[in-house]
C-alpha cells in the first residue's frame, strides 16, 4: 500500500463545530463521492458523506453538517444523529450503523486526507 497526502484545507478554515468542508474522493468506478472534514472538542474529524440510512449526502446546505445543539451530526434527509467523534449513528433509521471514517491528519495548520492505493506489481 502506498499512502499519499492530499491537502484539503488551512487549519483555520475549520472552526470548532463549525461549518464543514467538503472534498471528492476517488472515483471507486461506481458512483462520484464526496468527503468532509469538522472540527469537534479541537480535533479534526473526516467522513465520507453519505448517511448510513440511505445513500445520500448529509448536508442539505453544503457544509451544514451539525444539528442545531452542534453536539451531533445529522443527516438533512430524515435526521439520523451521528456522534462526531466516531461516526456512530445514535438516533434515527439506521441507530447503530456509522458513517464511513476517512483517515485525515493535522500538521503545521493544514488538514490532509490520507489516502491509500495499493501497489500494482510489476512482476
Ligand atoms: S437518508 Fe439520512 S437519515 Fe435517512
Amino acid at each position: 500500500m502506498v499512502e499519499t497526502e492530499r491537502l484539503i484545507c488551512a487549519s483555520e478554515d475549520l472552526q470548532e463545530r463549525g461549518t464543514g468542508i467538503g472534498f471528492s474522493l476517488p472515483d471507486a468506478g461506481k458512483t462520484q463521492q464526496s468527503g468532509f472534514v469538522i472540527r469537534y472538542d479541537g480535533k479534526v474529524h473526516g467522513y465520507v458523506n453519505r448517511c448510513a440510512h440511505v445513500p445520500v449526502t448529509l448536508d442539505w446546505q453544503e457544509g451544514d453538517f451539525f444539528d442545531l445543539s452542534r453536539h451531533f451530526l445529522i443527516c438533512s434527509t430524515h435526521g439520523a444523529q451521528y456522534l462526531p467523534e466516531t461516526g456512530r449513528c445514535v438516533l434515527g433509521p439506521c441507530k447503530g450503523k456509522s458513517l464511513q471514517k476517512l483517515n485525515v491528519v493535522e500538521r503545521d495548520g493544514r488538514i490532509y486526507l490520507i489516502e491509500t492505493t495499493p501497489v500494482e506489481s510489476h512482476l
